[in-house]
């Protein structure tokens, strides 16, 4: 994709950042109205947020690692109508109906553990930490399929600056809210609650890594993990913790949900490699979501020029 006219408040995101395959499809959209139309008759859907708030002063994404420019968006109804997020339901086509009532009033992620400014940030103040930039990634999930998301958010660096972790830590560890009333599928068994991940202190560091809080240009919808999810590109996509509350900077690897729950079929690191198969399913191939016929899947998700070194001596088929 070429260079994109600047993000617009009033004109659908996805009529610009799809405007290639909106113009294959034959379809014009004029209004958000009438584009959220479009895509329930098209798709079949009967639900859709596009009348989420937009985020204001998002700078578009930088060149370079930062924005996919090559491959279509895919496009925003599928991105939040095809998720994953257990805490609602196992089902991936509901999730959005599930979470349609959620709400993040008073909000507050706490940042502990091994750092000189432990700090309990209300979303506001967290907000705050970064400008909301624009960051179009591709994102993998370890089931073999995939999207391109323009999510909006700031790098976990700017967080760590602000809470200054101390020489000793070396790890960060993520937690999902717990709150059985809020989401129904944590009175169940189905993975154990609440949702935990963790990132070593060089990943977390490292400039694509980031806090999304939105997508498309508007508020992260409850279904992708608002108020704030964890972006982690060259990984598969369950690192990807939704709904934080709880950031703890650490000197042990921290556990992971699905490493916890299945070891043998998913590890701390998470890398995509396409080397390493899941012990049920090839990695080597996806299927992008809207697409039709199946892509390569690349190694480190195609960032690989930016985090190679990360894993310098390591054997990323041991360390999966
Ligand atoms: N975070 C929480 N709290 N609960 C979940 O079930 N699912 C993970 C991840 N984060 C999950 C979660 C998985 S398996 C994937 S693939 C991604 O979220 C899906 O993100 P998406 O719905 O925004 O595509």
């Amino acid at each position: 994709m070429t260079d994109k006219p600047p993000a617009s408040e009033i004109t659908p995101r996805e009529v610009y950042f799809n405007r290639r395959a909106f113009l294959r499809g034959g379809l014009i959209a004029g209004t958000a109205a009438a584009t959220a139309l479009l895509y329930r008759k098209f798709n079949g859907l009967d639900f859709d947020t596009t009348t989420l708030p937009p985020i204001r002063g998002v700078v578009p994404a930088p060149h370079g690692p930062f924005r996919v420019d090559d491959e279509d968006l895919t496009p925003r109804v599928k991105v939040v109508n095809y998720n994953n997020f257990y805490e609602f339901t196992t089902d991936k086509d509901a999730v959005a109906g599930a979470a349609k009532d959620f709400k993040t009033d008073g909000w507050k992620i706490a940042v502990e553990g091994m750092c000189h400014r432990p700090r309990v940030f209300d979303l506001d103040a967290f907000r705050k930490l970064g400008a909301p930039e624009e960051r179009i990634y591709r994102h993998r999930c370890v089931e073999a399929w995939s999207m391109v998301i323009p999510w909006v958010g700031f790098p976990i660096a700017k967080l760590l600056a602000a809470v200054d972790p101390l020489g000793s830590a070396k790890y960060v560890a993520f937690e999902t809210l717990m709150d059985p009333t809020r989401f129904p599928n944590q009175t169940t068994n189905v993975l154990e609650w609440p949702y935990v991940e963790g990132l070593r202190l060089d990943e977390a560091m490292h400039p694509l890594a980031i806090f999304a809080t939105g997508l498309y240009g508007q508020e992260l919808p409850a279904q992708d993990g608002a108020p704030v999810k964890l972006v982690v590109p060259w990984k598969y996509g369950f690192k990807g913790i939704k709904s934080i509350v709880k950031i703890t900077l650490t000197d042990r690897e921290p556990v992971s949900t699905w490493n916890k729950r299945a070891p043998s079929e998913y590890g701390f690191y998470a890398n995509v490699n396409p080397q390493h198969d899941h012990p049920r399913w090839s990695q080597a191939t996806e299927q992008r979501i809207n697409e039709s016929g199946r892509r390569k899947t690349l190694m480190f998700n195609g960032y690989g020029e930016q985090v190679a070194s990360l894993y310098t001596g390591m054997d990323l088929d041991a360390h999966f």
